[in-house]
């Protein structure tokens, strides 16, 4: 068999406002950088109704989108882009499952989340939606590789 060659990847991240609002900031971001991505942009905002709306879009007609939105827009969150070998898939692998009882040992969900819902992390999950949420959040110029 040929080696798949790896390649470079960008992905969007959030750190929620459970996060923030803890102060876990630093801590989220040192587990990020010792699973070898580099944080290429990084802005703290306060997310509209409207942009939270727009960013989970996806889950318009789920059950829980209202709390989602609510959650989100609760406190400032952090949004970033993230770069490395495999991006996505690396850096859902640090993440840990959604379900924060659900996740491994040693990743983010697992040791800060505190629920479902207060996830403490986002991360795209396909290179499509990683172009998408980063167009959504940064100018090009606000990303230095
Ligand atoms: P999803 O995209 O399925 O998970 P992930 O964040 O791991 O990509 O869901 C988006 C967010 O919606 C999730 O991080 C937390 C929230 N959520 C709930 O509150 N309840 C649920 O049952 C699900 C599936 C998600």
């Amino acid at each position: 068999k040929r080696p798949v060659a790896m390649a470079v990847q960008r992905t969007f991240s959030i750190l929620k406002p459970d996060v923030t609002r803890r102060n876990l900031t630093g801590a989220v971001n040192a587990r990020i950088e010792a699973a070898g991505l580099r944080i290429i942009a990084q802005k703290r905002v306060h997310m509209t109704r409207a942009q939270a709306e727009t960013f989970y879009g996806v889950h318009r007609e789920r059950p829980f989108f209202g709390e989602l939105v609510e959650m989100m827009t609760a406190a400032p969150v952090v949004v970033q882009v993230l770069e490395g070998e495999d991006a996505i898939l690396a850096y859902r692998a640090v993440m840990g499952a959604t379900n924060p009882e659900k996740a491994d040992a040693g990743t983010i969900r697992k040791d800060f989340a505190i629920s479902m819902g207060e996830n403490s992390v986002h991360g795209s999950d396909a290179p499509e939606t990683a172009a998408q949420e980063i167009a959504q959040w940064f100018a090009g110029n606000e990303i230095v590789g």
